[in-house]
């Protein structure tokens, strides 16, 4: 296997040796967004909406842009180019640089870091009907701006942590009202037992997924409905379908939450009808020549 190949404030460094320092305030704080891109056939899905959603992150921390985001595109298709990926993620991480430790910003001169990871990930897979996995539900306890995508993620590596050691893919947030959010590293969506399908819509309480605005944009295309409305874990344990999105794990069936199969146990029929839409989605990328 070729070396992997690592891009860390604007050098290209093996991947071994790659590394920030010690007082990065994305190590000592957490004081950093991040992005990750699904990478097919050599290209990006869905490049647009997570660098408007990074650039957006990026302003609501008041944290600069380190290049221009021309400049930041051909980085990221360097770094892809020089991993040699088919089909893998990127790992976009900006933080508010290296400065000795103090809560408040460093001076202005201080330039922020950038990190540019890609490694493969296993092929896309379009057999939805063997893709099922199980969930379980855990409290919301994450700050009330989860619409930024900063690398403070304790919450959902604590929630990550307790779905694996339950056998299970995802673990599915509810807020204090007993409301699902989203999942911990994915948007979730149901198709309620009255047929409509269903997802929470975007406000501070959630990630605005890139995965989920171009699956909406392409259901649009095709005629079918979501209705954005914030439901329950009971609305979720009585629906007949359930599903996560995000750019790793695509549309993703939800077939048991806390040990209760979710309609028949199955992938359902409006889940594969939207994996397959959002696969062709991905398949008509097409490495640029
Ligand atoms: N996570 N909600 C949360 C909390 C997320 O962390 C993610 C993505 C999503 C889905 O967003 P998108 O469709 O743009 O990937 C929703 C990424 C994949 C991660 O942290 O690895």
């Amino acid at each position: 296997m070729a070396s992997r190949i690592a891009y860390v404030n604007g050098q290209y460094l093996p991947h071994s040796e790659a590394a920030v320092h010690v007082e990065d305030r994305g190590y000592q704080f957490a004081d950093g967004v991040y992005e990750v891109i699904h990478v097919f056939n050599g290209d990006f899905i869905d490049a647009d909406p997570h660098l408007a959603r990074l650039e957006r992150s990026l302003r609501e921390m008041q944290l600069r842009q380190p290049m221009s985001m021309r400049a930041l595109r051909a980085v990221l298709a360097e770094v892809v180019r020089r991993n040699r990926i088919h089909e893998g993620i990127v790992y976009l991480q900006i933080t508010r640089g290296a400065w000795p430790r103090d809560f408040a910003f460093p001076p202005a001169h201080v330039p922020p870091s950038l990190v540019i990871t890609a490694r493969a990930i296993p092929r896309y897979r379009e057999d939805v009907e063997n893709l099922g996995e199980r969930a379980i539900s855990i409290p919301d306890i994450r700050w009330k701006r989860r619409d930024i995508k900063s690398v403070s993620l304790l919450p959902s590596v604590l929630g990550k942590q307790k779905a694996r050691e339950a056998g299970c893919y995802e673990a599915i947030m509810i807020d204090d009202d007993g409301f699902i959010t989203e999942g911990t590293s994915s948007n979730f969506w149901i198709v309620g037992q009255d047929g409509v399908l269903r997802t929470r819509h975007l406000s501070s309480d959630i990630l605005a997924g890139c995965t989920r605005g171009s699956l909406m944009a392409l259901m649009e295309g095709e005629g079918i409905k979501a209705i954005q409305e914030k439901f329950t874990l009971e609305d979720a344990l009585a629906a007949r379908e359930a599903f996560v999105t995000s750019a790793t794990s695509f549309v993703k069936p939800i077939v048991a939450i806390d040990d209760k199969p979710v309609g028949n146990g199955k992938p359902g029929t409006i889940t594969r009808t939207l994996h397959k839409l959002y696969t062709a989605h991905v398949k008509a990328h097409r490495r640029a020549a």
